[in-house]
């Protein structure tokens, strides 16, 4: 089978993760990939800020648990995160930043990573507790959040899935 779609067909959200860092080389490489992807009128208004200091993931991670009132948060416990961020304005923003993360996503299990989307800074980016960490990390203030990449070697080996086909031909 071709390659791009046996990866395409494989990849799996991984939800736990080793400790083993994955290489700037790499995440280089990974972001490249995002950077490929589609965006609306080629406008491209997106940041990718990758995070590998576990300490301030884990800061983001306890802010968001507050937040969010969930207790243990941590993201899975990624030893990267990769965070996709867009114009506030920017009328196709979540769109561009959807298609880059697939290819973050595909591009990761290329490499043998897992990856998973993590979605809970969407709607709470800028509050108090958790805008003056995405400052830290150089986001602009007029970007705002969606999806988040967590990255980091599975601690287990990826199961395929069977999934339903809600796909109809009309011929
Ligand atoms: C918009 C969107 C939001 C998601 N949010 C989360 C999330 O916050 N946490 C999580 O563990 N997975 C999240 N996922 C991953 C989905 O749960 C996962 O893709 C789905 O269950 C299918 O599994 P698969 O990725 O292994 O094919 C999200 C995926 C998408 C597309």
């Amino acid at each position: 089978m071709n390659n791009l779609i046996n990866l395409i067909l494989t990849r799996r959200s991984v939800r736990s993760f080793n400790e083993t860092p994955i290489s700037e080389k790499d995440l280089e490489l990974i972001v490249s990939a995002g950077l490929e992807a589609p965006s609306g009128m080629g406008r491209r208004t997106w940041k990718f800020t990758v995070v590998t200091n576990s300490t301030q993931i884990q800061k983001l991670a306890a802010a968001v648990g507050e937040v969010l009132s969930r207790e243990n948060y941590t993201f899975y416990k990624p030893t990267a995160l990769i965070i996709p961020s867009n114009l506030k304005e920017s009328r196709w923003g979540q769109e561009d930043n959807a298609c880059a993360l697939q290819n973050i996503f595909l591009a990761s299990h290329a490499l043998g990573i897992g990856s998973v989307w993590i979605n809970q800074l969407k709607d709470i980016c800028d509050h108090e507790k958790i805008r003056p960490i995405l400052n830290s990390f150089e986001i602009p203030e007029d970007h705002t959040l969606s999806g988040i990449a967590a990255l980091g070697y599975p601690k287990e080996k990826i199961e395929p899935v069977k999934r339903n086909s809600p796909t109809h031909f009309v011929r």
